[in-house]
């Protein structure tokens, strides 16, 4: 029994002394202190040893479960200061900086065009006037001269909004000329407003046509305003947008609400005049429609023609930046795109 005792003892001593995990020692443990485990069972033959030979196996064993016991406690105590020791050598040093890319975001493209406007304005007096986007049928058109079965209606495709206004039918505003009968209501002149906004139409959609766009208008009412005036504006405008060297010109044209009327052109940036597909060979590029305000439109805002005039413009700012960024589908701007958003934001 001594000898099986002293072999017990031999078999684990060993393995204890190897034993590099904490998951070996629990294993080991068991095989001693578990249930069936060669220490539990080992008392069971006790009752058939000799009383001589009790007295000196039971200290013995008493004295080898000991052992085994402290001695398995013993390495676990060292495996885990051998890890603590690992983790204090692997400390983290928190003050250091990892590089990450740093995605930020920025403004829409026609945002910051419409800012570069706002800006370039304001330095000439002219201040921003927010207006309505769904207004009446009276304001969008009537007080334009264009009353209802008005041929001009044809050039804008309109979305009516399903309900009725004591002004009349309500809609999304087709253009930002609804903005001249507020302003007119708002301020008294001398007046300098300037309305950026979101305008729709009821569009067959390509390139150049979207149902959602932005755009510019311009309200200038004052003593003594002329065409001329218009032509400064313009090229204070277009030379800003498109470099110095761009030439400018008015070109007459025709709108209900202005007159006279005329077309804002500047030279062809692409082809500088000689002619292209982009300007249609023309060597010009109509960038916005224009005139001095119609007598009747200045009357309709309670403002005496014969004392003031007006001059007034709409200006299409995604097509503008469709030109300047070489853009060739308008309808890429609203198409949430962020490839093609950061690509002309470079
Ligand atoms: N409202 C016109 C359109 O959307 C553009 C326009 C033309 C505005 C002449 C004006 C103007 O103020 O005088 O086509």
């Amino acid at each position: 029994m001594q000898e099986k005792i002293e072999g017990i003892k031999a078999k684990y001593l060993e393995q204890i002394l190897e034993a590099s995990e904490l998951k070996r020692l629990d294993e080991l443990f068991l095989e001693l202190f578990g249930k069936s485990g060669e220490i539990t069972l080992f008392p069971k033959e006790f009752p058939n040893l000799a009383k001589e030979e009790l007295r000196v196996v039971a200290p013995l064993f008493s004295q080898t479960k000991t052992e085994l016991e402290s001695l398995i406690e013993q390495r676990r105590k060292e495996i885990r200061e051998e890890a603590y020791g690992k983790l204090d050598s692997e400390t983290m040093d928190l003050s250091k900086q990892i590089e990450v890319k740093e995605r930020k975001g920025h403004l829409h493209p026609i945002t910051k065009f419409e800012k570069d406007i706002a800006d370039l304005f304001a330095k000439l007096g002219f201040q921003q006037f927010d207006s309505t986007q769904i207004d009446s049928d009276f304001n969008n058109f009537e007080v334009l001269n264009i009353p209802a079965e008005h041929p001009a209606r044809d050039l804008w495709d309109t979305l009516y909004v399903d309900q009725n206004y004591s002004g009349g039918k309500l809609l999304l505003r087709t253009h930002t000329s609804n903005s001249q009968i507020h302003v007119m209501k708002e301020f008294a002149p001398p007046l300098r407003e300037m309305i950026i906004g979101r305008c729709f139409r009821y569009e067959n959609l390509d390139a150049r046509h979207e149902h959602t766009f932005d755009q510019f208008e311009i309200v200038y009412i004052d003593k003594g305003l002329s065409m001329a005036n218009l032509q400064y504006l313009s090229e204070y405008f277009l030379k800003h947008m498109f470099g110095s060297d761009i030439a400018v010109r008015l070109k007459p044209g025709y709108y209900p609400f202005t007159e006279p009327s005329a077309g804002i052109q500047g030279q062809c940036i692409f082809c500088k005049g000689e002619g292209c597909k982009i300007c249609g060979n023309l060597g010009w590029l109509e960038l916005a429609g224009a005139g001095m305000m119609h007598p009747q439109v200045l009357r309709n805002g309670g403002i005496d023609p014969e004392e003031y005039s007006g001059i007034a413009w709409g200006v299409g700012p995604g097509r503008m930046a469709m030109l300047k960024y070489g853009v060739t589908d308008l309808r890429d701007f609203l198409s949430g795109d962020l490839k093609f958003l950061e690509e002309i934001d470079k």
